[in-house]
């Protein structure tokens, strides 16, 4: 009981940890990009200044002038921006252990999918994560990431590519999880292994008194371009794994595939404006459209279910005798599944009065998506969710 207790704690704890970092991180580079975007050139500023902007926040005006690649001389006091995002990758991999990893037969694994051990779930996830970041990598640094168009598209192409191979070897949600940690791991990386390494270059030749090669400043302007257009998609993927109908239903991938896109043609919007470019407001049209096809292909329900092959209208009864079957082992007072010491979520499903008030929350976990039981751990059938659907459905008129 307690190991369960401690997990629930520590994946609280986590999480909030992780939510408040990535806010510090994303909140402080989305600020940075914008400032950057505003600056104006002025004909009296110092020598090597690119531009300046006025800012009024908190009370107080500011002025802020950047220098492009560095000053003649190393200030004396410099603030770094590097552990906002060391922090949300460090609680985000160790949430991921906590969830994913340490209950992968619940939330990585789906038998009905690929019939994997819990073991062979986290290898698959782990070096999967590893060599993506790897692969991302080796195309920058091999000059492919110069060609800017080129490369956004093979790498949404690649992005997508690895979403459909993870929801053939994983469940929806670890799927969505996974490739989330891709893009999260991929961001932190540039942050780590790029941008800040090429700060440090900087700061030394300031302070061997020799002038800093332009290339450093370059390459981590790159990364920062990637990341900016990659936070719009992490932010809804991580959150994703609360929603069933998009990562528990037949066309998850191409929901994935849309998302991916839509983010950077929002994240592009807001660039445009900040730049004081005309706003191009088409993406709206765009984000609407690419919205209304996820909410079309989420309705699309769960893989497995071939709907119009039942014979009769199911009755409550059959319903109850669906649930009691495959839920209440663990939504009970006292679950009797090991490793689940009170009802998950508080979502009591064992007897008829219960079942019957939690008839919405059922039909969107278990009849239009696979989202529950988890991982299809208690092995329901298509034809149990058209039940559900059927029953549910009914009722809802
Ligand atoms: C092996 C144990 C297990 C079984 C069997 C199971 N569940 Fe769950 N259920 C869980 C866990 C664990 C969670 C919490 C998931 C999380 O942390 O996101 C949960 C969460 C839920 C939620 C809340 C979802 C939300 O959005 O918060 C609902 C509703 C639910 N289950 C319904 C069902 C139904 C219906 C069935 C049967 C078809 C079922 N569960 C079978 C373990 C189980």
């Amino acid at each position: 009981m307690w190991g369960s207790i401690v997990s629930e704690w520590a994946s609280l704890l986590l999480r909030w940890l992780h939510v408040v970092a990535a806010i510090g991180w994303i909140g402080s580079s989305f600020y940075f990009i914008h400032l950057d975007l505003s600056l104006k050139p002025n004909a009296d500023l110092p020598d090597g200044v690119q531009g300046e902007a006025w800012q009024v926040h908190g009370g107080g005006f500011y002025r802020i002038m950047k220098y492009l690649v560095a000053p003649s001389q190393m200030p004396e006091e410099l603030t770094w921006f590097k552990w906002e995002a060391y922090t949300t990758w460090l609680s985000g991999f160790a949430l991921m252990v906590v969830v994913y990893y340490l209950e992968a037969d619940l939330f990585l694994v789906d038998k009905s999918i690929l019939d994997l051990t819990p073991a062979q779930a986290g290898l698959f996830s782990f070096s999967s994560l590893a060599l993506a970041w790897l692969l991302y990598e080796v195309a920058c640094r091999t000059g492919l990431a110069q060609r800017e168009l080129g490369f956004a598209i093979g790498g949404y192409l690649f992005l997508v590519a690895l979403t459909f191979a993870f929801t053939h070897v994983l469940s929806g949600r670890g799927a969505f999880n996974q490739i989330a940690a891709i893009i999260g791991t991929i961001m932190v990386a540039n942050v780590f292994a790029v941008i800040i390494p090429n700060q440090k270059k900087i700061v030394a030749a300031l302070i061997a008194g020799q002038a800093p090669d332009p290339k450093l400043g370059k390459t981590s302007k790159e990364r920062s371009v990637h990341n900016n257009y990659l936070t719009l998609p992490v932010v809804v993927l991580m959150i994703s794994n609360h929603y069933p109908l998009l990562y528990a239903t037949r066309f998850n991938w191409i929901i994935v595939a849309i998302i991916l896109a839509l983010g950077p043609v929002i994240r592009h919007f807001f660039n445009e404006r900040h730049a004081g470019r005309k706003s191009p407001w088409w993406v709206w049209g765009v984000a609407a459209a690419g919205t209304i096809a996820i909410l079309f292909l989420s309705a699309a329900g769960p893989r497995d279910v071939k709907t119009g092959a039942l014979s009769a209208q199911p009755t409550f009864a059959n319903v109850e005798e669906i649930v009691t079957s495959r839920c209440s082992m663990c939504h009970a007072a006292e679950p009797v599944w090991a490793g689940v010491v009170t009802a998950p979520k508080g979502i009591l499903l064992d007897g008829p009065e219960s079942i019957h008030r939690n008839l919405r929350l059922i039909g969107r976990v278990a009849a239009w998506s696979n989202a529950m039981p988890p991982g299809n751990i208690t092995e329901m059938t298509g034809e149990e969710r058209a039940v559900l659907a059927a029953y549910i459905g009914e009722q809802a008129r």
